[in-house]
């Protein structure tokens, strides 16, 4: 009898849900997009295929755990005119739907409908309250533009009984072999929680361009690089495809000897060189990057797309943990540079 159960709002190719079976915990996900659904069949994760807005907690009626990492499309561009406006009628809307109020009609004035998809955890945070069966616990991660909206879920959750954290974890502190910035929410109900809620502690130093790779002190280990867990017999630096700090002429490098820059969807278009030999990352490589297992079976189109969505299962997995409370062996011993196979995880053939 397993004493979770989570259901993981736009679960995309399974980054949670992979954590979430390496710790053992039940998962189900609602994803719309029929590529990330091809991947998660071949993968055997649970899915209902449809629009997370076409769902409900009562559909789920074990799940006891809420998860979400709602698209970020329009929250990378919150610096901009529309984006701010955006972002403040969507901070308005969700203190508005915590008293109770419909929203509807303020949601419809957004410039952008995807950017109203953030408030649906809440949405069905507040419908899981009314039914008499608040979720124990609450697990939400975006792009760090969305932490203001974190922000404004914390003052909500601690209202509706709530132990909260949130803040911007830094992937390659948590031993992912990339450096990815994202914003996170934790809760716990109240009476569940013996001392106070807290977002992971890191395991791995930060990294910072141009400095040395830390030494292991204090029991914190130096950032995990991508030549560790790529094992390519050469060293090879990795050449973005895009300009950096606007400039369209300075591409971003990497060296094997460090952790990747962030992994996005345009991945598969960043040249890889060894001695002046260019190639590509493949998908088992890209999906290494984000810590999925080397033979995740990657279907559909969009691979790289997919791939650049997702959390990292290895934070994932430290932020269940965080969540939860739990304080399993198991996530001592996982290691970037040597996940578990997933057929053997999940005892398939693939
Ligand atoms: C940022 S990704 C989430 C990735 C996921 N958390 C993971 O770790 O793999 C957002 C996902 O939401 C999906 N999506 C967008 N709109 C949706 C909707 N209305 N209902 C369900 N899924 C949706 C997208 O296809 C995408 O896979």
């Amino acid at each position: 009898m397993h004493t979770h159960e989570i259901v993981d709002l736009f679960a995309g190719p399974g980054g949670l849900d992979v954590a979430a079976a390496w710790l053992d915990i039940p998962v189900v996900g609602i994803e719309l997009d029929e590529n990330a659904c091809a991947t998660r069949e071949a993968a055997k994760l649970r899915t209902k295929q449809g629009d997370v807005r076409d769902s409900k907690p009562g559909d789920f009626p074990n799940a006891n755990v809420l998860a979400a990492g709602p698209p970020c499309q329009t929250y990378t561009v919150a610096g901009s005119g529309t984006g701010r406006q955006d972002l403040n009628n969507v901070l308005s809307s969700a203190k508005r739907m915590a008293n109770g109020e419909d929203v509807t009609a303020e949601l419809k004035r957004l410039s952008d409908p995807r950017t109203a998809l953030v408030l649906e955890p809440l949405r069905w945070i507040l419908e899981a309250i009314k039914d008499e069966r608040p979720y124990e616990a609450i697990i939400l991660e975006q792009v760090p533009a969305v932490l203001q909206i974190w922000a404004v879920m914390d003052e909500i959750l601690t209202g509706l009984g709530y132990a909260v954290a949130h803040g911007v974890l830094r992937t390659e502190q948590y031993g992912v072999p990339q450096t990815r910035r994202r914003a996170v929410l934790i809760a716990r109900r109240k009476d569940k929680v013996e001392s106070d809620m807290a977002l992971p502690s890191a395991t791995h130093h930060p990294y910072r361009k141009g400095m040395p790779r830390p030494e292991k002190s204090g029991g914190i280990e130096p950032w995990v690089t991508m030549g560790e867990v790529l094992k390519r017999p050469e060293p090879f630096t990795v050449v973005s495809n895009y300009g950096t700090g606007g400039n369209p002429r300075a591409r971003g490098e990497r060296k094997s000897t460090e952790p990747s820059a962030t992994v996005t969807g345009k991945i598969s278009r960043n040249r890889v060189l060894t001695d002046g030999i260019d190639s590509r990352f493949t998908h088992s490589e890209s999906g290494l990057l984000q810590t999925f297992p080397p033979d995740y079976p990657w279907r559909g189109k969009d691979v790289a797309q997919q791939i650049g969505n997702a959390i990292p299962p290895l934070l994932a997995a430290h932020v269940i943990v965080a969540a939860l409370g739990m304080e399993p062996d198991f996530l001592k011993n996982l290691r970037a540079d040597r996940l578990p196979l997933w057929s053997e995880t999940m005892s398939i053939d693939l």
